[in-house]
């Protein structure tokens, strides 16, 4: 089958100041519970994503390199049994890893389009200028929006479509939200789509809690960095000094869970919503969760989702998973 070629780049973004009031609506509720909380999703502002990749070259946090090679070693035979024309991925981030799929399908004579979808805008175009330049007749079309929210407004499928979702990034749902997620993209997978998604896996509680309290202090400063965005955004005055990085594995629910608590009593003010909250001293915020997996937790939550694995995929020392999954 011949691809289609279309126009070269193309950028929509489907977040607005429309966006400024989800966040508002998540820190109104999430900071008026008794277990204070904020969703993940916020932590992508530019200087967050520039920490993020900071975090992928860590010595401690082995996902980025682990799931690379598992893409390196099987990448042709996941172009071979999607013969996908185009690649969707969801929360694509500065996408490093994405050529190694990109080059296999071209290698296959399939490749027609690429379509990065992330709420952060300057990673969408940043990502998409240079795709474009580095595959020519590429046809590029990101989108700055919300995966939870805009996945309608993917342009139709151009033939056999791959959503890869990489980097462990479903584990950041909680199990509802993770089906609802998961079941949402099986509706926009098209006639013969596949999801590619990247998991990390239950192992040993030192390895999982090292990879989230790295030695240079990093991942402290990206789950911080979360405060700066609501000062900035909603006018408040949380004193990030005042609060440290928390990271641990829970092991009844397989996750790791990070949190952020006031090193002494604080109070806030969020100017926007006109909220005052109150931290007791040693308080924890929840700022994300990063769900490990088994093969069994992975096949429930795909098939609650209607979807069936394809192929698994796997390193060495079975560190993390790559699966292949379509409608069942
Ligand atoms: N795929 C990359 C980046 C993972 S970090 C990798 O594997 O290294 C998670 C990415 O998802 C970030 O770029 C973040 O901005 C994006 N993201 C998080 N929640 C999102 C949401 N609800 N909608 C769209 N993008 C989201
Ligand atoms: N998807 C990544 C993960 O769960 C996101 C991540 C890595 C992260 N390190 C973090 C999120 C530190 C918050 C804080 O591994």
């Amino acid at each position: 089958m011949k691809p289609i070629l279309e126009a070269a780049v193309e950028v929509r973004s489907h977040l607005g100041p429309d966006d400024e009031r989800t966040l508002a609506d998540d820190v109104l509720d999430g900071l008026t519970r008794p277990l204070k909380e904020l969703p993940p999703k916020h932590f992508y502002d530019a200087r967050g994503s520039e920490l993020f990749d900071a975090i992928c070259e860590l010595p401690e946090y082995y996902q980025t390199r682990t799931e690379r090679l598992i893409l390196e070693a099987n990448a042709d035979e996941i172009a071979a049994l999607t013969g996908a024309v185009e690649l969707v991925e969801l929360g694509s981030g500065s996408a490093t890893k994405t050529r190694v799929l990109l080059d296999a399908m071209a290698a296959a004579g399939t490749l027609a389009r690429y379509a990065p979808v992330d709420v952060s805008a300057t990673t969408v175009h940043a990502v998409a200028e240079l795709f474009a330049e580095e595959y020519p007749g590429l046809s590029v079309a990101g989108l700055v929006a919300d995966f939870e929210r805009h996945l309608a407004h993917l342009r139709k499928p151009l033939g056999p479509r791959l959503i890869a979702f990489l980097g462990g990034t479903i584990g950041n749902f909680t199990p509802g939200s993770r089906r609802r997620l998961l079941r949402s993209i099986g509706k926009v997978l098209g006639p013969g789509g596949h999801l590619l998604l990247g998991t990390d896996l239950v192992k040993e509680p030192r390895v999982l809690e090292a990879a989230y309290n790295d030695s240079a202090g990093v991942t402290a400063q990206f789950n911080l960095n979360v405060l700066h965005v609501v000062n900035r955004e909603l006018g408040a005055n949380f004193d990030v000094g005042a609060f440290e990085h928390v990271a641990f594995f829970d092991r009844e629910q397989e996750w790791i869970e990070m949190r952020l608590r006031a090193r002494a009593a604080q109070h806030v003010r969020v100017e926007a919503l006109d909220l005052e909250v109150d931290f007791a001293a040693r308080e924890e915020l929840r700022t994300e969760i990063s769900a490990k997996f088994t093969p069994e937790r992975l096949c429930r939550d795909l098939a609650a989702a209607g979807m069936e694995i394809v192929a698994r995929f796997t390193d060495p020392d079975e560190r993390f998973a790559v699966s292949l999954a379509r409608l069942a």
